[in-house]
């Protein structure tokens, strides 16, 4: 690993912090770039993006990524559907963007009112537009190896590491959490990157037993400060992907910080770790679209 707890405070080694803020920028910057590129060449991208209802959070996260598309450079088509619009009417919305030639990307803001049935909507979406790469065509692929989008969280965690020089070939990696959108498609990742790779669960004995055997821990559970120190191995990586708010209306991830940062040779941070790579890596899943059209 080439990452080494060196810098000091107070005498003691500090963790490196990954910085998913200056990381995500640096990705976007890449893409303005690019986008300016093919925008010289004639070619527009365009981000359809559809939010069902106006539950806060998920206005807060739809807003970012207009604001993400536009800073880039692309183009974003905005649906506000009312909550209570039929499922059949969503359905159709979906299939008259999969005709569109000008729509390179959907994405349908989830969770979505219980009334609609959520596997049926992204089965829906074009897999050659599913930017949010939850398609199971998409996930499929991802499995056997094969070209198509991958889900933007796992993307972005793959990025952290590579982009502070993080090797994940031959390291013991351990996940957290088996979701459909982070815990499954970070561990076919980090496989890919040719990393041992271990799934652990809410069924999974002796978790701590397993966590401590990490050369990077991955977590992904979705309770507050869960991990403590006794859970991690001396200078692991870990990456935290939880976000909640405790009850001073702080943030906090899935890993204790304060705790776990004085033993680790590198951390993420929540917030300003995880989070921002998420909408770092729809822009870059958008960019792409181009060249799978192609
Ligand atoms: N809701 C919370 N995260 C996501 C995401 O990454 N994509 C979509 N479509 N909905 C979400």
């Amino acid at each position: 690993m080439c990452i080494q707890n060196t810098e000091t405070h107070k005498g003691r080694k500090m963790a490196f912090i990954i910085d998913g803020k200056k990381i995500s920028s640096e990705i976007k910057d890449e893409l303005k770039e690019k986008v300016a590129e093919y925008k010289k060449n004639g070619i527009e991208i365009t981000l359809a993006v559809i939010q069902v209802g106006n539950d806060p959070a998920s206005t807060v996260y739809v807003g970012n990524k207009k604001k993400a598309c536009e800073y880039i450079g692309i183009r974003s088509l905005s649906y506000e559907l009312e909550e209570n619009i039929s499922e059949r009417e969503l359905l159709d919305l979906i299939e008259e963007l999969n005709g569109r030639k000008d729509v390179n990307g959907i994405l349908v803001q989830l969770p979505l009112p219980k009334h609609i049935d959520e596997d049926l909507v992204i089965k829906t979406i074009a897999p050659e537009k599913d930017v949010d790469g939850f398609h199971p065509q998409s996930v499929g692929a991802l499995s056997i190896g094969q070209e198509g989008f991958v889900s933007c969280t796992p993307a972005g965690i793959i990025q952290l590491l590579k982009r502070s020089n993080i090797e994940i070939e031959g390291k013991e990696c351990v996940v957290i959490g088996r979701s459909n959108i982070v815990g499954k498609p970070i561990s076919l990742l980090m496989l890919r990157e040719n990393g041992t790779v271990t799934i652990c669960h809410s069924r999974t004995k002796d978790l701590k037993e397993v966590t401590k055997r990490a050369d990077i821990l991955i977590v992904a559970i979705g309770k507050p400060k869960f991990v403590t120190r006794e859970y991690v191995k001396e200078g692991a990586v870990v990456i935290d992907v939880g976000i909640h708010r405790n009850a001073e209306n702080k943030l906090c991830g899935d890993v204790d910080f304060d705790d776990v940062e004085p033993i680790v040779s590198a951390i993420t941070p929540v917030p300003g770790g995880v989070g921002p790579m998420t909408i770092a890596m729809l822009m870059y899943n958008c960019v792409s679209s181009v060249e799978l059209k192609k």
